[in-house]
């Protein structure tokens, strides 16, 4: 049984103060759900003040950065690595579309990315999604994607990623896919990862949706046995639509 994770993106969000107050919310309407995986990524200034709130005994409630650079240390302006991460976050998002459209992100980044995170005992999740609804054709892309990750890393790391996948067409726009969409994309990843490593491994890897999750369309995604959670950015930042999100999630769990 593959274990239900959350991932709430808070993007570029967030004064400190507003990030204290929302984790505070997050830590009192949410430590109850213990059936289920919530991993918290604040923007990366907030990381390490939001690793001393958070309190020990709420393991099921982690940290993820939103991005990471490849390199570990260096000349590189304005970049954080994953030695500055390993004691404060356990998950990064990698190859989210709001990287590669506004600051060129390619594959190949993404694939070094999630090398550097796992060499370091992170956990990379990992976004893919088709630019457009019409062409249905490109989701294409999406498994060629696929397949030039699983070709460049270790076999012995394939289990330990985590998959969004990620319609760009419905991220941020109050247009979620379909549940039944969803899952008809997603169980072709695990085809193409079965192939890629093995039937174990499809079965083993942890796929979410991702793409203007609210606490009114939850169900559809949840309702899906290929679906294993949700990567929520705009719904994460409000406390009682995220809070119904995870409640809802915990209860089917
Ligand atoms: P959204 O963002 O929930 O606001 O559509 C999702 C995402 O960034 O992945």
């Amino acid at each position: 049984m593959r274990r239900p994770i959350i991932v709430a993106n808070w993007k570029m969000n967030t004064t400190l103060a507003e990030a204290e107050i929302l984790l505070t919310a997050y830590k009192n309407q949410l430590r109850h759900y213990k059936n289920i995986d919530i991993v918290v990524c604040p923007p990366c200034i907030w990381l390490a003040p939001m690793a001393e709130n958070l309190s020990r005994n709420l393991i099921h409630l982690k940290l993820g950065a939103q991005n990471v650079y490849f390199e570990d240390k260096g000349a590189y302006t304005g970049e954080i690595s994953v030695r500055m991460l390993k004691n404060i976050a356990q998950y990064v998002i990698i190859g989210h579309s709001e990287r590669r459209k506004y600051f060129n992100e390619t594959i190949i980044d993404t694939v070094k990315k999630i090398n550097t995170v796992l060499n370091a005992g992170l956990t990379p999740i990992v976004c893919l999604g088709e630019q457009s609804k019409m062409m249905r054709s490109r989701r294409n892309l999406i498994f060629k994607e696929l397949e030039i990750i699983f070709k460049h890393i270790k076999n012995t790391d394939f289990e330990k990623i985590i998959i969004a996948y990620e319609p760009v067409w419905a991220i941020g726009t109050g247009r979620a896919a379909t549940g039944a969409y969803s899952a008809e994309v997603i169980s072709k990843m695990r085809e193409i990862i079965a192939q890629q490593a093995s039937e174990k491994i499809a079965q083993n890897i942890r796929i979410l949706y991702g793409g203007s999750v609210e606490s009114k369309n939850i169900s559809e995604f949840i309702g899906q046995p290929a679906i294993d959670g949700v990567l929520v950015g705009g719904a994460s930042l409000k406390i009682r639509e995220f809070t119904k999100i995870c409640e809802i999630i915990n209860h089917r769990a």
